[in-house]
């Protein structure tokens, strides 16, 4: 039996989160927000988010009748997050595909993924698959020339399923030299702390050669150098 998702009215859900009311719960509605889905890891008053952060909350919606996730700022937090959307527009594919967006939300491409921390402990095969997706979207937004930020800490913001996606766009920028990929290795291979330390052992790297490759790539990030990143990682094929 499928148990279809209550969707709640835009009045009855907490788009306003921390506060009751807010101005842009009218412009969502505008937009064509019809619903909001109880859906997530975090809870808020009863209601399940897809996620609450220092600066926004993300929740799963109905518009133009299909399921998206839309980013709003915190309203005890306000910030325009018209860059965050250009930016996150211009990382698509590895960033989930925005809709619409203006100066308080970002409407965007669902995505069912789950996230990189629920798919390390997998056998060494699939690990290997999972790490080779999660390294070549690094490489993408470095070769578009955007910079994510918060990649050494990819556990919230790296989902995995048949692609890779590279979420939260909050910190990026165009102005500062890309080190997804620098930062991304370190976040999942290099640190001497679990869970980089236990991925780095099943996979048998040796740390000081891929420290090397590293700054090779660092010093000319290009396809050649990523390879050789690759190889050092056991990754390449
Ligand atoms: N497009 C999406 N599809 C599925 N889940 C998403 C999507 N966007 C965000 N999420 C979920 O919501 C969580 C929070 O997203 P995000 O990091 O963009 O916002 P935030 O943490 O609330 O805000 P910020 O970090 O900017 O303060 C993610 O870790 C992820 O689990
Ligand atoms: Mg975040």
């Amino acid at each position: 039996m499928v148990v279809e998702l209550k969707c709640y009215p835009l009045e009855e859900f907490p788009v306003c989160y921390p506060k009751e009311n807010c101005d842009f719960r009218k412009e969502l509605r505008k937009a064509g927000v019809e619903c909001v889905y109880s859906i997530g890891k975090r809870e808020f008053k009863k209601f399940r988010f897809l996620g609450i952060g220092f600066r926004g909350v993300v929740f799963l919606a109905k518009w133009n009748n299909i399921k998206v996730a839309i980013k709003v700022p915190r309203t005890d937090y306000l910030y325009d997050m018209r860059k965050e959307a250009l930016i996150q527009k211009m990382a698509y594919p590895i960033a989930p595909k925005v809709f619409e967006y203006s100066r308080s939300f970002i409407i965007m491409e669902y995505v069912p993924y789950p996230d990189i921390s629920e798919r390390i402990s997998e056998p060494l095969p699939a690990l290997k698959e999972v790490l080779r997706k999660v390294l070549d979207a690094a490489f993408t937004l470095d070769m578009k020339g955007i910079d994510h930020g918060e990649l050494v800490r990819p556990w919230k913001h790296v989902l995995v399923g048949e692609r890779a996606v590279i979420l939260d766009y909050g910190s990026a920028s165009l102005e500062r030299k890309p080190s997804n990929l620098t930062s991304i290795v370190s976040g999942l291979l290099m640190k001497p702390s679990p869970p980089a330390s236990e991925i780095a052992r099943k996979m048998g790297i040796n740390k000081a050669e891929l420290v090397e490759a590293l700054k090779l790539y660092k010093k000319n990030p290009s396809e050649d150098t990523y390879r050789i990143v690759l190889m050092k990682a056991h990754l390449l094929c």
